[in-house]
């Protein structure tokens, strides 16, 4: 676990951060869920928001973890998604945050809180009313 937070920090300290990141310290701090647990529940929905933008950036990430060889970016995209389910799914990560019962009056609030520097770096940009029906399909 030490070697993956490592490489993790490692990682975001050159990439910067995301969609993913910036919901999930919004979703984390009003409904006291562990940040780690947040950002993986939102892994794969933010990588399916920005599948068709970094797709070619997703294709080596797919191929990294599948150790596959993809004739098309969009394949090797969409095996990193489906790798990160399947991984999620074996984890017992939760497709989403509808279990924690958060009233709908409250995204837009979630949605105001989760941008700034994390939400900058992510590929796909999203304005407000994109981001408030962007988080009410997953929480
Ligand atoms: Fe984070």
């Amino acid at each position: 676990m030490a070697a993956a937070a490592l490489l993790g920090g490692m990682a975001f300290a050159n990439s910067g951060l995301g969609a993913a990141h910036g919901i999930g310290m919004a979703v984390g701090i009003a409904y006291h869920v562990p940040h780690g647990e947040a950002c993986g529940i939102l892994l794969p929905h933010v990588m399916k928001l920005n599948q068709k933008k970094a797709e070619e950036r997703m294709a080596k990430i797919g191929e990294a973890l599948t150790g596959r060889r993809f004739a098309k970016p969009e394949e090797g995209a969409q095996a990193a998604v489906d790798f990160i389910l399947e991984l999620n799914a074996h984890m017992e990560i939760k497709p989403d945050f509808k279990h924690l019962g958060i009233p709908r009056e409250d995204i837009e609030k979630l949605a105001k809180a989760s941008y700034g520097t994390s939400m900058s770096s992510n590929p796909v940009q999203l304005e407000m009313d994109e981001m408030i029906e962007y988080i009410s399909e997953i929480v």
